[in-house]
């Protein structure tokens, strides 16, 4: 092991809010779930669920919400354009509401057919390369801006407005971190009606009256999760990206068995999801006095839910912290559980795959990829290649 990954590994993080974006969390995670797999941490003020069965517990859970009762929308960007969209957003919802969109949405999704997604994967991704310059800045730009561009072209944006709708979703994904400062949550609610904006001129039609026959008659919430199909997109699958580099980086041999053989690529991309994934954590928010997992919890309490950590948990994953393309069965909860589980799964997987393959056949320099930092996040695990964005 490199001196650098051995310090690190040696390291723990100051706690779990500073892991998802730590060089090495994974020891911490473990020791954690060797010593308790749901408890309270006192220091934080919340629940902690780190063991595969708390975890799906957690998510399966009728008594947990996704958005504190008292503050549906977060107060930094409540009464704003940003606001409303949050408030839209499936994501963001639970009961009647979230029962009418998921459906509504996740069938839109999977009519994107695979060849129309392919083709505009390759597109964006060729796109994304040639303006990709040397270095490192060059390929954050690309995992941020390619997946989220390919999923602005299904929904209809041509080029210029989807690289446009890229741009400020990032911009538009800084009101959902604890971390963002004033100036970045001032960005995000600029973003939200000119992305809005974006989506109403350029945006498929069809998908509207589509999303309408489907229960969700109101324009403006078919809008807003047409940009938070977007904005689900933007740091997961940069992420998810970035990591799988890393993974054939630190593997000549399989990086280039994984350049000519989509299959194995694949696989390799499911298994950086389950080793090193590029979401770590979710929260849910207790609604009522409930047992969950062994442990009494009352209204109001607040959950982190580890999923980095559950993926990890030898219980469900023999030889856990081992990085095996070749798994069978593996137990994976980066995509979440139960209600609220990722009906993009498939979508960003064949995002990453693509973008990767374009990548391999490209002229990046895989032995500048080790040892990266990791972008101010509280819950995704995104490296950055080149200068801080
Ligand atoms: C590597 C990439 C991705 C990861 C790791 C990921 C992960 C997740 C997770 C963990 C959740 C559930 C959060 C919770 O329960 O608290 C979620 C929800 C969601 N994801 Fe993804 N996602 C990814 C990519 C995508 C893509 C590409 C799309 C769409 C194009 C998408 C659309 C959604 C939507 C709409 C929800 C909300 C579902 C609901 O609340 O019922 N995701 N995602």
């Amino acid at each position: 092991m490199p001196a650098d990954a051995q310090r690190s590994a040696l390291i723990f993080p100051d706690n779990l809010l500073a892991a998802a974006s730590h060089p090495d969390p994974y020891p911490y995670y473990a020791a954690l779930l060797a010593y308790r797999p749901f408890y309270r941490e006192t220091r934080l003020g919340l629940w902690v669920a780190l063991g595969a069965q708390a975890v799906a517990a957690v998510l399966k859970s009728p008594h947990c919400r996704v958005r504190p009762t008292a503050e549906k929308v977060p107060a930094s960007i409540a009464g704003s354009r940003a606001g409303e969209v949050f408030g839209h957003l499936v994501r963001m919802n639970d009961g009647a509401r979230h029962a009418t969109l998921k459906p509504a949405l996740a069938a839109c999704l999977e009519a994107f057919a695979p060849e129309r997604v392919t083709a505009a994967a390759r597109s964006c991704a060729a796109a994304c390369i040639g303006t990709m310059g040397a270095g490192g800045n060059g390929l954050d730009g690309f995992q941020r801006a390619y997946p989220v561009q390919v999923v602005g072209r299904l929904i209809g944006l041509p080029d210029g407005p989807a690289a446009e709708a890229a741009a400020l979703t990032g911009d538009f994904v800084r009101c959902l971190s604890p971390l963002s400062n004033a100036a970045e949550i001032e960005r995000s609610k600029l973003a939200a009606p000119r992305l809005l904006d974006l989506i109403a001129r350029h945006g498929s039609p069809m998908l509207v009256e589509r999303l309408a026959s489907l229960g969700v008659p109101q324009r403006e919430t078919a809008l807003a999760n047409l940009l938070g199909l977007m904005s689900q997109t933007y740091e997961a699958t940069a992420g998810l990206i970035g990591n799988a580099l890393l993974a054939l980086a630190r593997d000549e041999d399989m990086r280039r068995r994984a350049a000519g053989d989509d299959a194995l690529l694949r696989r390799v991309v499911a298994e950086v999801a389950r080793h090193d994934p590029p979401i770590h954590n979710t929260r849910r928010y207790v609604a009522e006095d409930c047992l969950l997992a062994g442990q009494a919890l009352q209204a109001g309490d607040a959950i982190l839910v580890v999923l980095a950590a559950a993926n990890r948990d030898p219980a469900v994953n023999p030889r856990p912290h081992a990085f095996d393309p070749a798994r069978a069965d593996a137990a994976c909860f980066t995509f979440g559980r139960g209600a609220h589980a990722c009906p993009g799964r498939d979508m960003a997987v064949t995002l990453a795959v693509i973008g990767l393959q374009a990548l391999l056949a490209g002229p990046l320099d895989f032995d500048s990829l080790a040892a990266p930092r990791y972008a101010r996040s509280v819950n995704a695990r995104i490296p950055v290649f080149g200068a801080q964005p």
